[in-house]
C-alpha cells in the first residue's frame, strides 16, 4: 500500500548555465557523485517500495530524460504535464491516480532534487510516517532545524503535543516569510524548516484538497473516470490549462489543521544555489576551494571558490578570493560567490537578448 510521488518539473534557473531549462537541475550530477540527482533520489526510494509504486511528475518535455536516466522506471508511471502549475496541480493529480488504483494507498510525495547525506536516517523517517499516517487522518511533513532566516522556505511552528515517538502536532505554517519574520522565527527558536517532504494517506489528501483547494480538486475528481484509461492524457492536457497556478505549501499546509511533523536530522540540503553545493561539498583544498568533475585546474593565490568546467579544459585561477567559476554548454560564468542571488536576473536578461 506504499507509493511515492517524485517532483520533478522544477525549472531551477540558479545553476545556470549548468542547468538549462531543457535540462534543470534535477537531471544533473550536481555534486559529481556520478548520479544525478533524481537517480539518487529513485534509488533511495527503491529500497522503500518497488518500482511499479514509485511515480513520476514532471514536464512533458521531460519524460525521455526520466526514462533515459532511470531505466527502471515504469512508463505508466510518468506522469506528464503540458504547462507548468507549481505543486499542487501536480499533488493532486498523482494522488487522485494513485488513489484510483488503491483507495487505500499510503503516499510519500518528495522533490526530485535534493541531497540526502543519511540514507538510513531518512529511510526510518519516512517509514515511520507511512507507518503513522496508515492509521491516522494526518497530513505529515519532515521538518529540518534551521540555521539562518532563509526567506525560501516554508517554516513550521509545533506544539509540544507528541504522536508516536517522533511527531507533533503543528501549530502554524507559514510559507516563505518575508526577512523580518524569518527572523523573529529563528529568534523564537521553536520553528523548523519544511522539507518539502510529505506523507499521507490518500482519503486524507485529497479531504484537504477538496476543504482547502475545492477548485484545483474539482478538475480532477471530475476527470477521474478518464484516469488508468487511454484517455489520460487527452483529460490532462484541458485539466492542466484550466488549473491555477499555486504550491501545496501556499494551497494546503497552511490551511490545514491536521498536520503533523517529524523533526528530522538527515544531512538534509535542497542544493539551492553554487554557495550551497560549495557549502555540502566535504573535498576542498587547504584553503577552501572546490573542484567539481574538472581535472585540470590550476590556482594561484586563489581562495573559498568553486570551479566546475569541463573535464579537459586547463583553467587557471589568479588571486580569485570566494568566486563560482562554472563553464557548460558553450558558457563561461564568474560570478561572486557572495552575490550569486543576482544569477536569476542575469539569466533573465540573457534570454532576451540571446
Ligand atoms: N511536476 C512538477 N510540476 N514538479 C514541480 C512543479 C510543477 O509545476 N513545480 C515545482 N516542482 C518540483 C520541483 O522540481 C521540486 O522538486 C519540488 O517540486 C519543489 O518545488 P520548488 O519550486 O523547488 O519549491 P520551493 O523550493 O520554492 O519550496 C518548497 O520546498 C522547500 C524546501 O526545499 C516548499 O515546500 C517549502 O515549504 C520548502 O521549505
Ligand atoms: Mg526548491
Amino acid at each position: 500500500n506504499h507509493y511515492i510521488v517524485i517532483m520533478a518539473g522544477g525549472v531551477g534557473s540558479r545553476f545556470w548555465p549548468v542547468s538549462r531549462s531543457n535540462y534543470p537541475k534535477q537531471f544533473i550530477d550536481i555534486l559529481g557523485t556520478g548520479q544525478t540527482l533524481i537517480q539518487q533520489t529513485f534509488n533511495r526510494f527503491k529500497e522503500i517500495c518497488p518500482p511499479e509504486n514509485i511515480y513520476f511528475v514532471t514536464n512533458e518535455s521531460y519524460r525521455s530524460l526520466i526514462k533515459e536516466q532511470i531505466p527502471e522506471a515504469i512508463n505508466d508511471n510518468i506522469l506528464g504535464e503540458p504547462v507548468m502549475r507549481n505543486t499542487a496541480p501536480c499533488i493532486a493529480y498523482a494522488c487522485h491516480k494513485i488513489a484510483k488504483k488503491n483507495p487505500d494507498a499510503c503516499i510519500v510525495v518528495a522533490p526530485s532534487d535534493h541531497l540526502i547525506l543519511q540514507e538510513e536516517a531518512f529511510k526510518d523517517a519516512i517509514r515511520e510516517s507511512l507507518k503513522l499516517t496508515e492509521a491516522n487522518n494526518f497530513l505529515v511533513t519532515l521538518g529540518i532545524v534551521p540555521s539562518r532566516p532563509d526567506t525560501g522556505y516554508g517554516y513550521i511552528q509545533h506544539t509540544s503535543t507528541k504522536v508516536g515517538e517522533n511527531f507533533y502536532k503543528v501549530k502554524t505554517f507559514t510559507e516563505k516569510p518575508d526577512l523580518d519574520l524569518a527572523k523573529t522565527f529563528i529568534a523564537s527558536g521553536d520553528f523548523l524548516w519544511n522539507a518539502g517532504i510529505f506523507v499521507w494517506n490518500a482519503t486524507t489528501i485529497l479531504k484537504a484538497f477538496e476543504k482547502h483547494l475545492p477548485e484545483v480538486n474539482e478538475i480532477f475528481a471530475e476527470g477521474k473516470i478518464f484516469l488508468n484509461t487511454s484517455k489520460e492524457q487527452d483529460f490532462i492536457k484541458t485539466a492542466y490549462t484550466r488549473c491555477k497556478n499555486i504550491s501545496i505549501d501556499y494551497g494546503v499546509m497552511e490551511k490545514a489543521e491536521n498536520v503533523y511533523v517529524r523533526p528530522s536530522d538527515f544531512g538534509w540540503s535542497d542544493l539551492g544555489t553554487w554557495a550551497s553545493v560549495y557549502e555540502v561539498k566535504k573535498e576542498k583544498d587547504y584553503v577552501g576551494n572546490v573542484v567539481i568533475d574538472s581535472n585540470k585546474v590550476i590556482m594561484y593565490d586563489s581562495a573559498n571558490c568553486i570551479v566546475r568546467t569541463p573535464t579537459d579544459k586547463l583553467v587557471v585561477l589568479q588571486g580569485l578570493d570566494g568566486y563560482i567559476v562554472v563553464e557548460s554548454n558553450n558558457v563561461l560564468m564568474i560570478c561572486k560567490k557572495s552575490e550569486e542571488q543576482e544569477v536569476k536576473q542575469i539569466v533573465a536578461d540573457i534570454k532576451q537578448k540571446y
